[in-house]
């Protein structure tokens, strides 16, 4: 047994993330102290007594460092600084000493597989014969084609947030790849010297007393053979999914446990993997392997669209959702671990997406769906905001939109014919700014949020929706993810116990148990806007079990209410 102790005394025992409950803040939205409408680090610190009543064990700090913010921060000019937009290193400091005051970890957000295009790793790469030309990945134009006229690219791959993932620079008439933007040219990890320049820098940041990382895309840090190889790729859509879960992306993540020592020191590691199947998911949790403690699916949250573009939109019956994350909880039974999550900063709330945000059945989906996730097994993630049941936000017009992704989608998908009416309405399913609104804290104005004026407007909902409110409510959301956060400290089968699904195909209900030892939890919750009866058949009896949590205390019977759901131990 390790048991690595921090200065601070801050001790991080071993698979201490299995008990854990992670919060994520989105730093520009969450607390702004200065009045400049941003977000910072001192309002983080500021709201440490909030989390601590909230009861939740990590913090996942979205990224704070230097960067142009082209895509809000997840383009990194210099991970070894704070953007003065956030604070400063000492605020940092500040942060981590604080947090671990409150019993609070705190994970970073590692996003290396691309740079900002102003880190100076790039802006000596530009330079085709700096010892850092290699660091990226530089192409000529297609055979054939003039470089930097339109369609002499060398594909066809998109980029997420840009019409191609290759963007022409006319100093050395080469392209460089951006999968995301052209503002986050993509890392190359083939080359040696860039992996020990991460892995130096994380080193640092575990030496200032972080216990862990989630690490942006990180299976695309290992590019397919035919990218790597220097030849053309294969002309197609949708790089992102192409370019993931390249042949050596297990051997880079086992040289980057052992280098910077993530397992011997305990921290906590989640991998962002778009694209990512069961098996990979096996491979790089199975602790055997020291790759990582658990991924980031994107399977669940992909359900609701009708093609490989998010924005295609399509219905999502109950069976599906509730079958992948059964497919899920089966895959990683044995060696491995899952993540739990419904929302972070790139998806719309899961109340109005997965739930019924009407003021009606709001609080009672919000619970429901909190319930269901926080009963299987994995270490679940809350984002700010969810704990207290905020919403999407009334985005109507192009105007309302701030997001790159948005805007880009906007862009590309008028000028292909596609009505605005119907870009309008995938936006308002989809958008990443729903997301990002800012953290309603009171009904004063701007939420309590800044007292200047937000960088992102704020949900009018905030004088009903907010975390004071919620606070004071024994009823509340945020009362419902407290016990929910105590029953899985408190409960060892909610933590290991065996799971399976019952009524696979039950469109109303979402039903499963977890068992340990001799004791079995019954999780049965009504996941639509209309009652439902728990039928006799596929399931266990429910006289004689007791009511652990329920959305509805004082229910009993067969019937129940809208979004209504029960945990019973048998
Ligand atoms: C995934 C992050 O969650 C998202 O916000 C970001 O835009 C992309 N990776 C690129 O870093």
């Amino acid at each position: 047994m390790t048991t690595p102790v921090e200065s601070d005394g801050t001790t991080r025992p071993d698979g201490w993330w299995r008990s854990a409950v992670v919060y994520q803040i989105y730093p520009r939205s969450f607390q702004d102290s200065n009045g400049d409408g941003v977000g910072d680090i001192p309002g983080i610190t500021s709201r440490l007594d909030y989390l601590a009543e909230l009861g939740v064990d990590v913090i996942w700090l979205s990224p704070v460092y230097r960067s142009p913010q082209v895509d809000n921060g997840y383009d990194i000019s210099d991970y070894q600084d704070i953007d003065p937009l956030f604070g400063t290193l000492a605020d940092l400091d500040a942060l981590i000493a604080a947090a671990h005051q409150h019993g609070i970890k705190l994970v970073m957000d590692l996003v290396v597989n691309h740079t900002s295009d102003q880190h100076p790793w790039f802006v000596e790469s530009r330079d085709p014969s700096s010892a850092k030309r290699d660091w990226y990945f530089w192409r000529p134009a297609r055979p054939g084609c003039e470089p930097g006229t339109p369609g002499a690219e060398p594909d066809d791959s998109q980029a997420a947030f840009a019409p191609s993932a290759w963007t022409y620079d006319p100093a050395s008439g080469q392209y460089y790849l951006g999968v995301f933007s052209p503002g986050q040219p993509d890392l190359n990890w083939e080359n040696e010297e860039v992996r020990q320049a991460v892995y130096a820098m994380m080193r640092w940041w575990v030496d200032r007393g972080v216990d862990g990382f989630r690490m942006d895309v990180i299976n695309l840090i290992a590019k397919p053979e035919e990218l790597t190889s220097g030849r053309p790729i294969e002309p197609g859509q949708g790089s992102l999914r192409r370019m993931a879960n390249g042949p050596r992306l297990d051997e880079f993540l086992v040289e980057m446990n052992r280098e910077v020592g993530l397992d011997a020191k305990n921290l906590l590691t989640v991998g962002e993997m778009p694209g990512a199947t069961i098996k990979v998911a096996q491979r790089v949790t199975d602790p055997a392997r020291h790759e990582l403690n658990m991924v980031f699916t994107f399977e669940h949250v992909n359900l609701d669209q009708a093609s490989w573009s998010k924005w295609d939109l399509a219905d999502l019956p109950l069976p599906k959702l509730k079958g992948n994350l059964a497919a899920w909880q089966n895959g990683l039974a044995e060696n491995g671990w899952n993540s739990l999550y419904y929302d972070n900063h790139d998806q719309p709330r899961a109340v109005s997406r997965f739930g019924d945000d009407s003021p009606e059945h709001r609080v009672n989906s919000a619970k429901t769906l909190a319930t269901v996730l926080h009963l299987h097994k994995g270490t679940p993630y809350i984002y700010q905001g969810e704990e207290f049941g905020m919403t999407n936000a009334p985005l109507t017009q192009i105007g309302h939109y701030l997001d790159v992704e948005s805007l880009n989608y906007h862009a590309l998908a008028t000028a292909a014919g596609v009505s605005e009416e119907q870009v309008l309405r995938s936006l308002a399913a989809k958008s990443r700014d729903h997301a990002r609104t800012p953290v309603q804290w009171d009904d004063t104005p701007y939420a309590g949020f800044t007292t200047g004026v937000p960088w992102s407007a704020v949900n009018p909902n905030y004088r009903e929706i907010n975390a004071e409110a919620a606070r004071h409510d024994p009823d509340s959301v945020f009362a419902h993810f407290q016990k929910l956060i105590r029953l899985r400290h408190q409960n060892e089968t909610v933590r290991e116990g065996r799971f399976q699904l019952l009524l696979p195909d039950h469109h109303q209900l979402w039903a499963f148990t977890r068992t340990l030892g001799d004791e079995t939890l019954l999780v049965v919750a009504n996941c639509s806007s209309q009652p439902a009866e728990i039928p006799s058949d596929g399931l266990p009896r429910l006289d004689n079990t007791e009511l652990l949590l329920g959305t509805h205390p004082d229910a009993v019977g067969t019937i129940l209410a809208p979004w209504e759901s029960r945990v019973l131990r048998l």
